[in-house]
């Protein structure tokens, strides 16, 4: 179906002539997920290079994986949300159930309907929301860590705090009831493997199942929001249906719900473990801020920097073009290297050094570039700066258990730790 949500892939073109060959890179390697940062720096000796462990082509210099960004018409987005990998023909009949339906609506969604559809996003992120948001991520915030003082003098902080919270934050934004949380922070994970990981066929099964009811679900919650509106985008997004219904479709709206309940949390429980990777093996770092909060925003950036919790996108090319001198086929799909391109040397000072009174940090490309610019930005940097606000208030001790070896959940983009040991006192 023209626009559905998630698409498989049907074309891989030819290796662009001339381009480097690379047949040993996997980002889904151990030693890349690992340190993804170090081997970027290797791999980014080619500004541009083809992996033929993807079929895709790398791009891993910062000036033109944000030209591809501004060049949404030759560089198209409406792959970022499809599976990496071919799915077995089990997991396909799943998606393929006629009720399975939802459409692209931002991130994969094309110019110009993207825009028009954007508009009616855009105003649900207002100033006043993220600020009638402060005191719930606050209270939240205070209880967990309440939870976990009264339980013993460490914690496995992922599970603790960085999992649940984000989720909690951003279902209220919504406007899902609290009693779905865990069920949805389950099918938000299986979304990841299957849009970015390479499951097994026995796993893409059971996960294409699991997606087909997170989709009903989502019909089902915005159906219900349509009988009993509250104070909560899902609402407000269904009042700008009804008074533009020939600008934007109840499908629309039915697919926001379902795009933003995993964009909106995902990486910010991972941006949360990597702040704590960053920020507390330095104790000088930490200490300030602890002695002076006001430094944490920009200790946000830096971290979106050093240690992002989304360290590639992708796109594809719409026609032939030429990209770092080589000539690209109409069909390539492109991953853009943000472990490469924030680390470039040409933009930053001393890349590798963190440093959270980095003037620019904030140049980090993240959050991507463009018409396509993450629209949860300043929520999401909000959202982490009220939390680590009160972590730093209420466990300014709080410290790495030493030792302790990180897992990462195997993916081509999203990087946190799945598990990180904490102590204090
Ligand atoms: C640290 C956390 C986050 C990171 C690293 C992140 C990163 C990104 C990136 C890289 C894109 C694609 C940008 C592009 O193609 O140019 C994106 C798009 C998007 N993000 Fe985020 N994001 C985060 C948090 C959030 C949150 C909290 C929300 C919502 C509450 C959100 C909602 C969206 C939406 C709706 C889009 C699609 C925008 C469009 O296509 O117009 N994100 N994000």
């Amino acid at each position: 179906m023209a626009n559905s949500y998630h698409q498989e892939r049907s074309l891989v073109p030819p290796i662009p002539q001339g381009c480097p060959i690379n047949s040993d890179w996997s980002p889904l390697s151990p030693e890349y997920l690992d340190d993804p940062f170090t081997i970027s720096a290797e791999l980014a000796k080619d500004p541009v290079f083809y992996a033929q462990s993807l079929n895709y082509l790398v791009v891993n210099d910062m000036d033109l994986v944000q030209s591809i960004f501004l060049d949404h018409e030759t560089f198209a987005s409406t792959n970022v949300q499809d599976p990496v990998f071919p799915l077995c023909p089990a997991a396909s009949e799943q998606l393929a159930l006629p009720d399975f339906d939802p459409v692209a609506v931002m991130s994969n969604r094309p110019e110009p309907d993207h825009g028009r559809i954007r508009q009616f996003t855009k105003s649900l992120f207002s100033n006043r929301r993220l600020r009638e948001l402060e005191p719930y991520i606050r209270s939240r915030s205070h209880e967990l860590i309440d939870e976990m003082l009264a339980a013993g003098t460490t914690a496995e902080f992922i599970s603790a705090f960085a999992y649940p919270l984000p989720g909690e934050v951003v279902f209220r934004f919504i406007g899902f009831p609290e009693s779905d949380d865990a069920q949805l922070k389950d099918w938000c994970r299986e979304r990841k493997a299957f849009s970015w990981g390479k499951p097994s066929e026995d796993q893409q099964v059971k996960i294409a199942k699991d997606i087909v009811a997170y989709w009903r679900y989502c019909r089902d919650f915005t159906a219900s929001k349509k009988e009993n509106p509250g104070q909560d985008l899902a609402s407000e997004l269904i009042a700008n249906w009804r008074d533009n219904p020939d600008k934007l479709t109840y499908r629309e709206v039915e697919s926001i719900v379902y795009g933003i309940s995993f964009a909106g949390h995902e990486p910010v429980t991972a941006a949360l473990g990597n702040a704590l990777l960053c920020l507390l093996p330095d104790r000088t770092q930490w200490e300030e801020l602890v002695a002076d909060p006001s430094l944490i925003p920009n200790a946000v950036e830096e971290v979106m920097r050093y240690e992002s919790s989304q360290i590639s996108w992708r796109r594809v090319t719409t026609v032939n073009t030429t990209l770092g001198g080589f000539e690209i086929p109409a069909g390539t799909s492109v991953f853009l290297n943000f472990a490469a391109a924030n680390f470039s040397s040409e933009l930053f000072d001393e890349p590798f050094r963190f440093d959270i009174h980095r003037q620019n940090a904030n140049r980090n490309i993240s959050f991507g570039k463009g018409v396509h610019f993450c629209l949860g930005s300043r929520y999401a940097k909000f959202e982490i700066k009220v939390m680590l606000e009160v972590l730093v208030e209420r466990i300014p001790s709080l410290r790495l258990i030493e030792g302790q070896t990180l897992q990462r959940f195997p993916n081509i983009t999203f990087r946190g730790p799945e598990e990180l040991l904490v102590a204090w006192g």
